[in-house]
């Protein structure tokens, strides 16, 4: 089973529908510490209640780059994290990290990217910004992490319709839907070494 790391920064209702799919059987994989930058992330919360170790690590609580960085790494060696997976992690990794774990990092962006990614572009400001374009399908990418951001090479997306009455909101709410539903399933897939990495492209079924 592959041994995650779940990086999160707030409500962490994509972490959830890791531990529900894990619970109920679909998952097979080891989500073995939650890494959060801040401590007040609700994601905590279900990490608790799930007996999932938390770790608090964000670079204002080192003296510099290079401890923070050494204390990130120790956390994942500690649990021998195989995969990272941000979900609504809202901190870039370290180049280091993104380097040694080069597509073994995922994300999870509540849009179709390339279109309303990038820096700046998360939360509900990436569903107002899909509105106010006028764009028809909105949808899910999960991609593998690079130095850039909303950048790596995408493994997964799903469309979602825009409907003519919707608010940012309630976009946003049936977008998060569709992460729920496909997010474990990419972990499942590079659990079961499904998918292949070539360049910016990546094949196999999810
Ligand atoms: C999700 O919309 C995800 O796409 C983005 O951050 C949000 C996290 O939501 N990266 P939650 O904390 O998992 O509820």
């Amino acid at each position: 089973m592959v041994r995650c790391a779940v990086f999160a920064s707030g409500g962490g209702s994509n972490f959830q529908s890791l531990i529900d799919r894990r619970a109920s059987g679909e998952l097979h994989a080891e989500l073995g510490v939650l890494i959060v930058n801040n401590s007040g992330a609700g994601a905590v919360e279900r990490a608790e209640k799930n007996g999932i170790p938390v770790v608090h690590c964000a670079p204002t609580r080192f003296a510099g780059e290079a401890q923070y960085v050494a204390a990130l790494q120790t956390h994942l060696d500690r649990y021998g994290a195989q995969l990272l997976v941000l979900a609504g992690y809202m901190k870039k990794l370290p180049v280091s990290i993104v380097q040694k774990y080069r597509n073994r990092i995922i994300n999870i962006h509540p849009g179709l990217l390339p279109s309303f990614g990038g820096k700046g572009m998360y939360g509900k400001k990436v569903h107002q910004a899909v509105l106010e374009y006028g764009a028809k399908v909105s949808g899910i990418t999960i991609h593998f992490v690079d130095e850039e951001y909303d950048h790596g090479p995408i493994i997964h997306q799903v469309p979602v319709a825009v409907k003519d009455d919707d608010t940012a909101d309630s976009l946003a709410a049936r977008v998060l839907e569709a992460e729920h539903a496909h997010y474990w399933k990419v972990v499942e897939a590079i659990g079961r070494g499904a998918l292949r990495v070539e360049g910016h492209r990546v094949f196999g079924e999810v």
